[in-house]
């Protein structure tokens, strides 16, 4: 597991569907406050698709490296020569997008808080990033601010 680390660039060959279904079998696996298992996996290889998220990441990017982002933030970051652009959102062969489920719909539609989410969502993201090299596959963990 200590060999894991950030990769930003990526082969160009497919990504066997079941290697990537395993991934997440394994992070599905995670503990979650109540068992409430507050997350979804969004899986993205369409190029279209995946130049939009690019578009719009990098304009929120720009407004945080240019207005938002606080002095001592951006003092943070620099060590890694990052700024607004990211070639990785369309490099890399398929996105995953993971969502943190604050409340959940009873069928009859009331909505019902979860619990421990952020914990919860963090626990199995850490397992999907564990998982993916074990399958020989990389991986670059992002925030979206979208
Ligand atoms: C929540 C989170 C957000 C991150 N956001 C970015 C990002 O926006 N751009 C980027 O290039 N790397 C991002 N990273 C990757 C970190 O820069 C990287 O994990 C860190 O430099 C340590 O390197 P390592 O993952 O190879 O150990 C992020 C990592 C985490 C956990």
């Amino acid at each position: 597991m200590q060999g894991r680390s950030t990769v930003r660039y990526s082969s160009a060959q497919p990504l066997p569907r079941q290697v990537i279904e395993d991934c997440f079998l394994a992070a599905g696996s995670a503990p979650s406050g109540a068992s409430l298992q507050p997350w979804r996996f969004v899986v993205v290889s369409d190029p279209a698709i995946k130049r939009q998220i690019r578009e719009a990441s990098e304009r929120e990017e720009y407004l945080f490296c240019h207005e938002r982002a606080p002095e001592d933030w951006l003092e943070a970051l620099a060590p890694l020569a990052t700024d607004e652009h990211e070639p990785c959102l369309e490099i890399a062969l398929s996105l995953v997008g993971i969502f943190a489920l604050n409340y959940r719909v009873l069928p009859n539609g009331r909505k019902v808080k979860n619990y421990y989410v952020g914990e919860s969502v963090g626990i199995a993201t850490a397992i999907l990033i564990t998982a993916v090299p074990r399958a020989g596959l990389v991986s670059l963990t992002q925030e979206q601010r979208l």
